[in-house]
């Protein structure tokens, strides 16, 4: 988590840090700070609270400085104050740093650095590490950069670093393990970019480098960059990339907020999803990672899904899909369990790993453990050059588009359109579905653009569910089959961004035990569609409503029986089973959106959240 930016070459240095921390701040928003220096004096501000606070009081501050550096933090060492928030200072007053991970042993550097008479003034492991930094430029005698490299070697932890050193003003040294880094190269390396993903630095330049995990990199105007292994000091050829990414999909275009956008973006990024990956009337599916990787596909004894949050809710609904559809053995494993339990791997089992940000790292430790056990990771991640993505040895990208709000939406249902498309792949291969019925579900796959989109357009009735509930204090989310994870789904999506106390079951396991709840006042949400279960479902929505609790019932267009019974009704169009959750998912997502802003929640930065959560 944390967001930082930088800045060096021969612009204002302050709009492009203080704006970059803005389109940062997604991951981490409880303080934020930042460092201008024009060459001879340094200015730095930081304070608790979000990036506006920090502009409100950085007004005043100089404007010249062509170099610059910023933090926009989620705490993990010392609580969000003034004091904890970045940068930090050495002791001497040289070093600045700003740092984006955890220093693991920080507190035995520390306890060395305080018996050589350091002070610190915060609880943070970053004023260790600037301050180590330091101690050993002094003693070694030697430039910042081999400072960093040296400190680096003898820390344990994840970080992403820019160190600036007011003795050397002309430059800036970053460096990067288990945290992400991206720098932008301007024409004729006049100016470099700094940021956490290239998003600060989208509409300066399309050149960019991602630092790999174990290397440094320092930057001067107007020289050439040189990246290095942080442990053998070895140079590496520098890879620059061409961003992929324009400014208009960072922005809200005209939305409230970036969560309603990203909800209405969904049947486009579907559609991305799939295009060029199948042709329907012709029954053709065709993804090169999976392609280029099928016997390993096909001869899995079983797959393994590796995923943190709503990811591993659509590797869940995957667990349906490849069961069902393709006959293979599925688990669905928390990254952050499968870690740390020696799990066991057999040979022919295949791995995949689901990951938005591609940054999570529980997900990526697990990918690395997985590695290591002998397994074939597949990774399925939005952001393009991810960790993740890098790590994994094939896969395939979502392509839903940057997705800023904290709480993931169109991510989840690009997720499951890449699932389901494999799932059919594996199918066809296999044999375990026809050659009509995957022609059938291709087809029905390519309304399924239209339909998010009709149902998009008819959200006056969710409003006024979400005006009926909004001030419940708890809710139930049903569902069974394929919509079992969807339930799980909009629980997590109310409780993140109303701060209402949600729980997803499984719909028949109510009577054991949350049925104990039921009462006038709990709302039950259920997920009622035609083909899924409909009449065991019907059962336990009577079993609910004897006992007086409130329905709130998504069902298939015409439907009568559960229609009848419910408190109210949300209808979606009908299409296969399998696919319910592109379509079921949409009205819980609007439901969480309503409820959240009609209680004056800050929905796209909930509390005590951040979108990448690259600590473990
Ligand atoms: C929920 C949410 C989180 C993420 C989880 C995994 O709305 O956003 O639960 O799904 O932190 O993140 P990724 O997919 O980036 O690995």
């Amino acid at each position: 988590m944390c967001g930082i930016t930088g800045y060096i070459g021969y612009r204002e240095a302050y709009p492009i840090v203080i704006n970059g921390l803005k389109r940062l701040e997604y991951r981490g928003y409880d303080s934020a700070g930042l460092m201008v220096c024009d060459g001879n004096a340094v200015y730095l501000k930081k304070t608790k609270g979000k990036v506006s606070d920090l502009e409100e009081i950085t007004k005043e501050i100089p404007k010249e400085g062509t170099i610059g550096i910023g933090h926009t933090r989620w705490a993990t060492h010392g609580v969000p104050n003034d004091v904890n928030s970045h940068p930090h200072i050495s002791s001497s007053g040289n070093l600045v740093i700003v740092h984006n991970g955890i220093i693991e042993n920080y507190d035995t550097i520390k306890k060395e650095l305080i018996s050589r008479g350091y002070d610190f003034q915060s609880d943070t492991d970053t004023e260790v590490l600037v301050n180590f930094i330091e101690e050993i430029k002094k003693k070694e005698k030697c430039k910042l950069g081999k400072a960093v490299q040296l400190a680096l070697t003898q820390v344990v932890g994840a970080y992403a670093i820019a160190v600036y050193d007011k003795e050397k003003p002309n430059e800036i040294v970053v460096a990067k393990l288990g945290s992400p880094i991206a720098i932008g190269v301007g024409e004729e390396n006049e100016e470099f970019f700094i940021a956490s993903d290239a998003s600060p630095f989208v509409e300066y330049t399309k050149n960019v480098i991602y630092l790999e995990d174990g290397e440094l990199a320092i930057l001067k105007k107007g020289k050439e960059i040189k990246v290095r292994k942080i442990k053998d000091d070895q140079l590496v050829d520098t890879n620059i990339q061409k961003l992929q990414l324009n400014l208009d999909q960072i922005e809200k275009g005209g939305y409230d907020h970036f969560m309603l956008k990203e909800i209405h973006e969904q049947s486009k990024a579907i559609k991305d999803t799939y295009r060029g990956r199948m042709i329907a009337n012709e029954g053709l599916i065709k993804m090169s990672g999976i392609d280029d990787n099928l016997l390993k596909f096909i001869n899995a004894n079983r797959i393994i899904i590796i995923a943190c949050g709503t990811s591993w809710h659509a590797g869940l609904v995957a667990e349906y899909l490849f069961e069902d559809l393709a006959r293979i053995p599925v688990e669905v494993e928390y990254a952050s369990e499968f870690r740390y339990r020696n799990p066991v791997i057999r040979t022919n089992d295949v791995v995949i790993a689901i990951s938005q940000s591609g940054e999570t790292a529980d997900t990526l430790a697990a990918i690395k453990l997985a590695k290591e056990k002998g397994a074939f990771v597949f990774g399925i991640c939005n952001v393009v050059g991810s960790s993740i993505a890098r790590e994994t040895h094939a896969g395939a990208y979502t392509h839903a588009g940057p997705e800023i709000g904290v709480a993931s939406t169109k991510a989840f249902t690009t997720q499951i359109t890449v699932l389901t498309l494999i799932a059919l792949k594996l199918a066809q291969e296999k044999g375990t579905l026809s050659k009509s019925a995957i022609n059938n579900y291709l087809q029905t796959m390519q309304q399924i653009p239209n339909q998010v989109d009709e149902m998009l357009k008819s959200d006056k009735e969710i409003k006024e569910i979400a005006e009926v509930y909004k001030n419940a204090t708890n809710c139930l989310y049903l569902g069974r089959g394929f919509n079992f994870p969807v339930a799980l789904e909009g629980a997590l999506k109310l409780k993140e961004i109303s701060y209402i106390h949600a729980e997803g079951y499984p719909a028949a396991e109510m009577k054991h035990g949350p049925i104990a709840l039921i009462d006038e006042n709990m709302p039950v949400f259920v997920i009622a569609t035609k083909k899924g279960h409909y009449e065991k479902v019907v059962s336990n929505i009577q079993e609910i409503k004897s006992r007086k609790g409130k329905i709130i019932a998504i069902v298939t267009e015409g439907d009568k029986t559960v229609t009848e019974i419910a408190d109210h009704v949300i209808q979606i169009p009908e299409t296969e089973e399998a696919l319910t959750p592109l379509l079921t998912t949409i009205p819980l997502q609007l439901l969480s959106y309503y409820i959240a802003v009609m209680l004056d929640k800050n929905v796209d930065q909930p509390r005590n959240l951040a979108k990448s959560v690259t600590v473990e």
